[in-house]
C-alpha cells in the first residue's frame, strides 16, 4: 500500500503533463485555424463586398490582397517580436490583432477603412504563421517535430473550409459583414486560450531565466530527471548563436540555402492555388454555375478537398520522400490548369453543354488535390529542414515573408491577367509555370526524406550542389 502512492503519483503527474501538451497543441493549432479562416473567408465575401463598395477590379484586387501585404509586415517584424517578447506574447499580440481586424472589416464604412482592416488582419496572419509552428516546435519533443508541421498545415486547410462553410450559411442574406466578423470569436477564444499558455522553456532560457524554464519543464515532462536531460539540451543549444544577417552576408552556403527557402515558398504561391481559393466564385460563375448558392457551395467541396488530401499528404510525404511528390503535383497542377483553362475557353467561345461546366469544375479539385498532396505540406517541410542552425531564424522568416508578399502579388495581379489576357489565358501561364517548376525541382531541390539536419548543413557548408545537399 505505500509503494502505491508514489505510483499513483507518476500517474497523476503523467496525466497533467499530457493534458498540457493537448491543451497547447490545441492553442497554438487554433492559430492555424485562424490563418485558414482568413484566407478563406474573403472568396465568399468578395461578390457583395464589390456590390455594397460598387467596386472597381482593380479595388477589388486591393481589398484581397491587403492582408498578405500586412502578413509580409507581420511575418518581417515577428522575428524581432517574438525574440523580444517571447513566443506567448506574440501569440498574444495577434489574437487581439486578429479580433480588432475582424470587427474593423466587418463593421467598415468605406473601403479604406475595410482595406486598413485587412491589413491588421494580414499582420495577425503573418504574427501567428511564424510563431505558432515555432511554438509547437519548441514546446514538442524532437520526435514529432515533422508530424507537427503537417498538422498545422492540416489546420490551415480545416480553417480555410469552416470559412467557406460560414460563407455559405451568410450567402443566403448576403451578409458579408457577418461573414467577415465572425472570424472574431475563434480569435476571442484564441486570446483566452493564449492567456493559459505557459512561455517556451526555449526562449525563457534564452533569456537566462533558468529556473522558470525548469518549472515549466518539470509540467511538460513525466520524470524530472527527463525535465532536467532537456534543460540541458536546451543549454547546449543555446551555445549555437543565431547569426542570421551576419552570416548571410559573407557565407555564400548560407545565402545559397535562404535563396533556396525564398525560392521554393514563391514556387508555392506560383502555383496558382490561391487564385483558385480566392476566386473560387468567379472561377464557377465563368463555368456556367450563375446563381450565387451554387456557386458557394461548389466552394465548399473545393475546402472539403483540400483537407482530404492534406490527409494523404501526411500519410505520404515521410515514405515517398519530398521531391518525387513535389514533381508529381506540379505536374498535376500544370494539367488540371491547363484543361481548366481548355474549359473556360470553350464557354466563352459559346459551348454551352453542362459536361463542360462539370469537367471544369471536375478540374479545379484535382488542380487543388494536386497542390495539398504536394507543395502544400511540402515546402513548409523543406524551409524547415534546408538551414543551417546558425542562422535557421532568419532562413525562416526570409522564406516566410516570400510566400506572402508572392501571394499579395498573385492576388494582386489575378483580375488585371483576366481583363488583360482572358481567364483561360490566365491558367495557362500557370499551367507553364508549373511546368516550370518540374524542371527547378529535378535540377535545385534536394531530397531530405530520412536524412539527419546536421547531415543536410554538412553537405550544404562543404558546397555541395544544392540538389545533392541530402544524399
Ligand atoms: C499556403 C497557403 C495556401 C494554403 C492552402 C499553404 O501551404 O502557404 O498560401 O492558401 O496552403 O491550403
Amino acid at each position: 500500500m505505500a509503494d502505491a502512492l508514489p505510483a499513483q503519483d507518476d500517474l497523476i503527474r503523467a496525466v497533467r503533463a499530457k493534458r498540457m501538451k493537448t491543451f497547447i497543441t490545441f492553442a497554438a493549432g487554433m492559430a492555424g485555424l485562424l490563418f485558414g479562416l482568413d484566407i478563406g473567408v474573403i472568396s465568399g465575401a468578395l461578390p457583395f463586398i464589390t456590390t455594397h463598395f460598387e467596386l472597381t477590379s482593380r479595388l477589388q484586387e486591393w481589398v484581397v490582397s491587403a492582408m498578405m501585404l500586412g502578413a509580409a509586415l507581420g511575418a518581417v517584424s515577428t522575428g524581432w517580436i517574438s525574440f523580444r517578447l517571447g513566443r506567448k506574447t506574440s501569440l498574444m499580440t495577434g489574437a487581439a490583432l486578429f479580433v480588432i481586424g475582424a470587427l474593423g472589416c466587418s463593421l467598415a464604412p468605406n473601403v479604406a477603412i475595410l482595406i486598413l482592416s485587412r491589413v491588421l488582419l494580414g499582420f495577425a496572419v503573418g504574427i501567428a504563421s511564424y510563431v505558432a509552428p515555432l511554438y509547437l516546435s519548441e514546446m514538442s519533443e524532437k520526435e514529432n517535430r515533422g508530424k507537427l508541421i503537417s498538422m498545422y498545415q492540416m489546420l490551415v486547410t480545416i480553417g480555410i473550409l469552416t470559412a467557406f462553410i460560414s460563407d455559405t450559411i451568410f450567402s443566403y442574406g448576403g451578409h458579408w459583414r457577418m461573414m467577415l466578423g465572425v472570424i472574431s470569436v475563434p480569435a476571442v477564444l484564441l486570446m483566452i486560450a493564449v492567456f493559459g499558455l505557459p512561455d517556451s522553456p526555449r526562449w525563457l532560457a534564452s533569456k537566462g531565466k533558468f529556473e522558470k524554464a525548469k518549472e515549466i519543464l518539470r509540467m511538460l515532462n513525466t520524470t524530472d530527471a527527463k525535465a532536467d536531460s532537456e534543460l540541458n539540451e536546451i543549454h547546449e543549444s543555446l551555445k549555437v548563436k543565431q547569426e542570421g544577417w551576419g552570416l548571410f552576408k559573407e557565407n555564400k552556403n548560407v545565402r545559397r540555402a535562404v535563396y533556396l527557402g525564398m525560392l521554393l515558398q514563391a514556387m508555392q504561391q506560383f502555383t496558382g492555388m490561391n487564385v483558385i481559393l480566392y476566386y473560387a466564385p468567379q472561377i464557377f460563375k465563368h463555368a456556367g454555375f450563375a446563381n450565387t448558392e451554387q456557386q458557394m457551395i461548389a466552394t465548399v467541396i473545393c475546402g472539403a478537398t483540400n483537407v482530404l488530401a492534406t490527409l494523404i499528404a501526411m500519410k505520404t510525404v515521410d515514405k515517398q520522400g519530398r521531391k518525387p511528390v513535389l514533381k508529381i503535383g506540379f505536374a498535376g497542377i500544370a494539367l488540371g490548369t491547363f484543361l481548366l483553362g481548355v474549359c473556360l475557353y470553350m464557354i466563352n467561345a459559346g459551348f454551352d453543354a453542362l459536361w463542360i461546366s462539370i469537367f471544369a469544375i471536375l478540374m479545379t479539385l484535382f488542380t487543388i488535390a494536386s497542390f495539398a498532396m504536394s507543395a502544400g505540406p511540402v515546402v513548409w517541410i523543406l524551409c524547415s529542414e534546408i538551414q543551417p542552425l546558425k542562422s535557421r531564424d532568419f532562413g525562416v522568416a526570409c522564406s516566410t515573408t516570400t510566400n506572402w508578399i508572392v501571394n499579395m502579388i498573385i492576388g494582386a495581379t489575378f483580375l488585371t491577367l483576366i481583363n488583360t489576357f482572358g481567364i483561360a489565358a490566365t491558367f495557362w501561364i500557370y499551367t507553364g509555370l508549373n511546368v516550370l517548376f518540374i524542371v527547378l525541382t529535378i535540377m535545385l531541390i534536394p531530397e531530405t526524406k530520412g536524412i539527419s539536419l546536421e547531415n543536410i548543413e554538412r553537405n550544404l557548408m562543404e558546397g555541395k550542389r544544392l540538389r545533392e545537399i541530402g544524399v
